[in-house]
């Protein structure tokens, strides 16, 4: 049901102009000579990039896109400029997006082996998994796809000792956000579940399910309150990887509402029309534990996916309620759109059992969205000296996050007068921080970092490197984090 690309990735020495494909791609710095593979391909072609810039039509600007349909003198079909931008400005995440939309350039027709020639070596994951990430998109989905994965992605001048993090990256990317975009028909708890038992048995790692029943036993009655308003049941998928024997296990947890109506609390048609992404979190860490099991890096994970689906109906939970989560304490629900916090809990709890580090991602709060924008995520912690660690990775991976304050001051947003906490912050003001604040209630004594990715988890509408849909948020993210880790 979740299907991913099968692209062959290749690495190749050879000069570019020698090199057959349907399309070689080529950067190009901005204000700069030419130099490298484009100083290669400019002579091969007898000048066409000279005379390009001499033109003006050619000048090197971060994603500047140039299709040459015949060109003369390389092996190649056809060649792709692309603006790599200014050189001092270049990071992971410039490479990645110019990679991304030469692919996406591409890709909305059927071909065979796209070469792109790596600037330099050390840019080799950032091209590799950002030419795969323009290679998906949601319209493959149509009787007539609006994007095709090509068979082969040939990485010329690349590094062959970072192939195999290409390939796990991108097959996680790729996971990550087909899992997003499925439909809420096809992906629920139960379905979700055998995708991660699914991508356990593929990439080496173990998967448990919990069933309601074993949630019930296992005295998850937050996770389980959410839940009883659908027809379809909860699942607790636990994911384990042991890359490091005897030594510390790094602990993800993940919100998977496979479909937010809001429950009774009922979102209007304009805020649920896009609540099948509300799963994002548990696709990251799924796709996140993936890619470290696929390299067999040397450490640790605990991934654990709460599913549920929240859903209006007789038997939902209603405005009142008292839940009684895992560590024993009492919740009273006072809005059921406020489900992400309540399915967490009890996923936090039984991690923060397990191990104490902690990192938990969820599409938990429109009020992130507001703050932040759809460019950064939310980062909550209750110990600095973690959460720096944490930022450092996303920061590496070329990803984004901002910290939130998360002081005492604020434990007034979740205080109730019938039960140990509310699950709403009440007024309008911090609703992030409210959201930090609750989950802080279930992690007992582990280091823990929540990081709310409604805004960067979902795009709206195409941008030059990203096809709208589900964005793989965090994948390159957890992957950073588990090296740091080990
Ligand atoms: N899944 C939503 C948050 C969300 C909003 C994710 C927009 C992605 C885009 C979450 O469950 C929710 O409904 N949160 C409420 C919390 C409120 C009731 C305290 C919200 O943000 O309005
Ligand atoms: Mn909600
Ligand atoms: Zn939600």
């Amino acid at each position: 049901m979740i299907t991913t690309p099968n692209t062959a990735f290749d690495i190749s020495s050879a000069t570019p102009a020698t090199v057959a494909a349907d399309w070689l791609v080529v950067g190009v710095w901005a204000n700069e000579s030419l130099s490298g593979a484009a100083a290669t391909i400019d002579t091969a072609t007898g000048g066409l990039l000279t005379k390009l810039r001499e033109s003006g039509d050619l000048t090197g600007k971060h994603l500047e896109l140039i299709p040459v349909l015949n060109p003369t003198g390389i092996a190649a079909k056809r060649l792709l400029i692309v603006g790599l931008g200014k050189p001092d400005a270049a990071t992971r995440a410039t490479a990645h997006d110019a990679a991304a939309a030469s692919a996406r350039h591409i890709t909305g027709k059927k071909v065979g082996t796209i070469a792109f020639a790596v600037p330099s070596p050390e840019f080799t994951l950032a091209v590799g998994v950002g030419l795969a990430q323009g290679c998906q998109g949601p319209g493959v989905r149509k009787t007539t796809p609006t994007r095709f994965a090509p068979e082969k992605l040939l990485l010329v001048g690349g590094d062959a000792a970072a192939l195999p993090r290409v390939l796990a990256e991108s097959q996680a990317l790729w996971l990550a956000r087909e899992l997003v975009n499925a439909p809420p028909c096809d992906l629920y708890p139960e379905t979700f579940a055998v995708a991660a038992a699914e991508s356990g048995r593929t990439h080496g790692f173990d998967v448990e399910i919990w069933d309601e029943s074993r949630l019930a036993a296992e005295r998850m009655g937050s996770l389980l309150g959410v839940a009883q308003g659908s027809t379809r049941p909860a699942r607790l998928a636990i994911l384990r990887y042991t890359g490091n024997p005897g030594g510390p296990t790094l602990g993800l947890v993940g919100k998977g509402v496979t479909f937010d109506s809001g429950g009774l609390s009922l979102k209007p048609t304009d805020g649920m029309v896009d609540m099948k992404c509300d799963m994002a979190g548990a696709a990251a860490v799924l796709a996140g534990t993936q890619a470290i099991a696929a390299q067999k890096l040397k450490v640790n994970v605990l991934g654990v996916l709460a599913l549920v689906e929240n859903m209006p109906s007789g038997t939902a939970v209603k405005l009142g309620d008292v839940l009684t989560a895992r560590n024993g304490k009492t919740i009273e629900v006072l809005n059921t759109d406020a489900e992400g916090r309540l399915i967490l809990a009890d996923a936090l709890c039984y991690a923060s059992e397990q191990t104490g580090f902690l990192v938990d991602f969820a599409t938990l709060t429109g009020a992130c969205l507001v703050a932040l924008g759809t460019e950064t995520s939310g980062l909550m912690t209750n110990n600095d000296a973690w959460g720096e660690q944490i930022q450092t990775a996303i920061r590496t991976a070329g990803e984004r996050a901002w910290k939130l304050p998360m002081d005492a001051s604020y434990d007034g947003l979740i205080k109730s007068k019938v039960a140990d906490m509310r699950n709403t912050g009440g007024g309008r003001w911090g609703g992030a921080i409210a959201g930090g604040k609750f989950l802080e209630q279930f992690v007992g004594n582990a280091k823990w970092v929540h990081m709310d990715i409604a805004g960067p988890a979902w795009a709206d509408g195409d941008t030059a490197a990203l096809d709208a849909g589900g964005t793989g948020c965090m994948v390159r993210s957890i992957v950073e984090m588990a090296r740091a880790f080990s």
